[in-house]
């Protein structure tokens, strides 16, 4: 789906971005800007800000930024879609219509009316669970202890006896019986018609990453069987894509984010302050999930059960995890079962050092398969090692192999030379190797590459861009000396050009920029480079310091085309005589800084 660039300019000149952040952050005036504590990281003191002129934000502290549209898709994880959608409508803009199939239009209507009558049941359930009938399915949570709060949290609820009370209560609200039954509400039968999926059980309405509720969960209170009974495979619901609690989770200011196994599991840990932790819905981990993972955070750890059933299940998440770019490791929970029993006997403090300790994915392996073999024995020795090193040739990195070749070099007391002989005979066996033929890296990452630049030339450029969107008689100056063609560094080159694409249209505005740029890193870097502080000093040193950049880039772009060889024709020749000229001449350039501020 794709809307034109006047749609998003429009839904974003609509929505105020103080307004909007408002709603997130307390933000407060100073100056020109507002300031609040970052949502993004933890800190005292604030040094998150948002520019109404920029209609941008950017935090000094870790360095995420961008307009509007970013900051939700940001802090909600929404996809640019999803934050463009909400945006219109929190301004009453009407996108326009997207071609759709009939039959896709009926398939999008059903999924929306399946989440309405799941919203309605969870408010009867809700209600049910605090009202008269109510009370035996209070006194059970309760008796888990968990508090009011919680309850209300999580919006738990009871389905009472009788067996067809929501369905009764949904035919009253207009609700049809196909519907009750796609929504996986009900069953039925020649004998008893139409009867409730869940009855006497405490329920745990499911809610997908942006809060609606896809199905349920109930439990029986006290030892009947099921335990749990679920609500079945929907139009909405498909347990393989979503995590239990991850609409609470993902507004974690933790880095990692915690698996578990039980709905009850990720209550207790957000009531004793682990907010970060979500569960699988009652079936094993999927790809689907570490993808779901993936987008946010790049540190999980396992919290399965202790038992055997829970170790075979971390085996099977960690090469998922692994494959979707996730560090994982895995808690230790013994002696208790699972982290709900965990923190109701040994408490919050005990679980937050379990936390710390967790081990790393790749020595808890090591730990389990230990266990297969008589290590004393030679012959045990040898074939344990071969299988280590099966496992290490699984890497894709070379990295990766030598740094796991080392650990267990250690742990084990065994030579790097027999080692790397073991796993380059595994990496050389085709068919055992998920990558052969394809040996090259994994692409460094922008930061990564970043860092190899020279820094002074990245700040000089950087510092420009600041600059001219700040000053436009700086544009107007430094545009004779440089285009956009010389900025060294791609991303600057990219945002200079569309800087200048601006101001030769007469229309500068920064938080437009941002959205050009695709990559979430490379939007927060286009935020920080049009809202970074300016530096303090007199006029006259700001103008030194910017020929002095200037200077620099001009230097390198020469550089640059020199080191590209041969100047083929008389023309470009005479183009870079007299640029060096122009270079030489630089220290004339006349800045015009527009009336003096108390900026400086
Ligand atoms: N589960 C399920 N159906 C069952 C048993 C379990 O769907 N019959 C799923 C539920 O999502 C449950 C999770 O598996 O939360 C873990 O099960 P288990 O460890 O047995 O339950 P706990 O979460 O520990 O629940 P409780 O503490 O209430 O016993
Ligand atoms: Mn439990």
């Amino acid at each position: 789906m794709y809307y034109p660039d006047s749609v998003i300019e429009d839904v974003r000149a609509s929505n105020d971005i103080v307004d909007v952040i408002s709603a997130y952050v307390k933000l407060q005036k100073k100056g020109g800007s507002y300031f609040g504590l970052c949502p993004f990281h933890n800190e005292k003191t604030p040094s998150f800000s948002v520019s109404p002129s920029k209609q941008m934000y950017y935090c000094f502290g870790c360095g995420e930024g961008g307009n509007v549209l970013t900051f939700l898709m940001k802090y909600e994880n929404y996809t640019f879609q999803e934050a463009l959608q909400v945006l219109a409508d929190r301004a009453g803009i009407k996108l326009p219509e997207q071609e759709e199939s009939p039959e896709a239009k009926r398939e999008k209507d059903l999924r929306q009316s399946i989440l309405e009558v799941n919203k309605m049941a969870a408010s009867y359930y809700y209600y049910l669970l605090r009202g008269e009938s109510g009370k035996t399915g209070m006194d059970y949570l309760r008796g888990r202890g968990l508090s009011e709060e919680t309850m209300h949290q999580f919006g738990l609820g009871y389905a009472g006896r009788g067996g067809t009370n929501l369905v009764k209560y949904l035919r009253s609200k207009g609700i049809s019986d196909s519907l009750i039954r796609e929504a996986g509400l009900a069953n039925a039968d020649e004998k008893r018609g139409m009867y409730d999926k869940f009855w006497n059980r405490v329920i745990f309405p499911i809610m997908d990453a942006n809060n609606r509720v896809i199905g349920f969960g109930g439990r029986v209170m006290g030892d009947g069987k099921p335990k749990y009974l679920n609500s079945p495979e929907t139009k909405v619901f498909d347990k393989s894509r979503n995590l239990y609690g991850l609409n609470f989770a993902k507004r974690s200011k933790e880095k990692t984010l915690i698996v578990c196994e039980g709905y009850m599991d990720v209550i207790a840990m957000h009531e004793a302050g682990f907010t970060n932790a979500v569960a699988s819905l009652g079936t094993a981990l999927t790809s689907r999930h570490a993808a779901l993972l993936r987008r946010y955070t790049e540190d999980v750890i396992l919290s399965y059960d202790s038992d055997e059933a829970g170790v075979k299940a971390a085996l099977r998440a960690i090469p998922l995890m692994r494959e979707a770019g996730i560090r994982a490791r895995v808690l230790n929970l013994k002696p208790c079962k699972d982290p709900d029993e965990f923190i109701r006997k040994m408490g919050a403090d005990a679980f937050r050092e379990r936390l710390d300790a967790a081990e790393g994915s790749f020595s808890f392996e090591l730990s389990v398969m230990e266990k297969q073999y008589v290590l004393t024995d030679p012959a045990q020795r040898t074939e344990f090692l071969r299988q280590v090193s099966k496992k290490i040739a699984d890497f894709d990195t070379e990295v990766e192999r030598e740094s796991y070749m080392q650990a267990v070099s250690v742990r084990y007391n065994t030579s790097m030379d027999g080692l790397r002989q073991m796993v380059t005979r595994y990496l050389m066996t085709p068919g055992d190797r998920r990558d052969a033929g394809q040996s090259e890296e994994r692409p460094v990452s922008p930061a990564g590459r970043k860092k190899n630049r020279d820094e002074g030339l990245l700040s000089a450029q950087r510092m420009i861009l600041t600059w001219m969107s700040e000053f436009p008689g700086f544009y107007k100056s430094a545009s004779a000396y440089i285009t956009p063609m010389d900025f060294p560094d791609p991303f600057c080159r990219k945002a200079a050009g569309l800087l200048y694409e601006q101001y030769e249209s007469g229309k500068v505005d920064p938080a437009a920029i941002v959205d050009r740029f695709t990559d979430p890193e490379e939007q927060s870097m286009a935020a920080g480079i049009f809202q970074a502080d300016l530096p303090a000093g007199s006029r006259e040193e700001l103008r030194g310091a910017m020929r002095e950049a200037v200077r620099r880039v001009m230097e390198a772009s020469l550089a640059a085309q020199e080191e590209d060889g041969v100047v083929v024709d008389l023309a470009s020749l005479q183009q870079q005589i007299e640029r060096k000229r122009r270079l030489d001449d630089l220290g004339k350039m006349q800045i015009d800084l527009g009336p003096e501020t108390d900026q400086g």
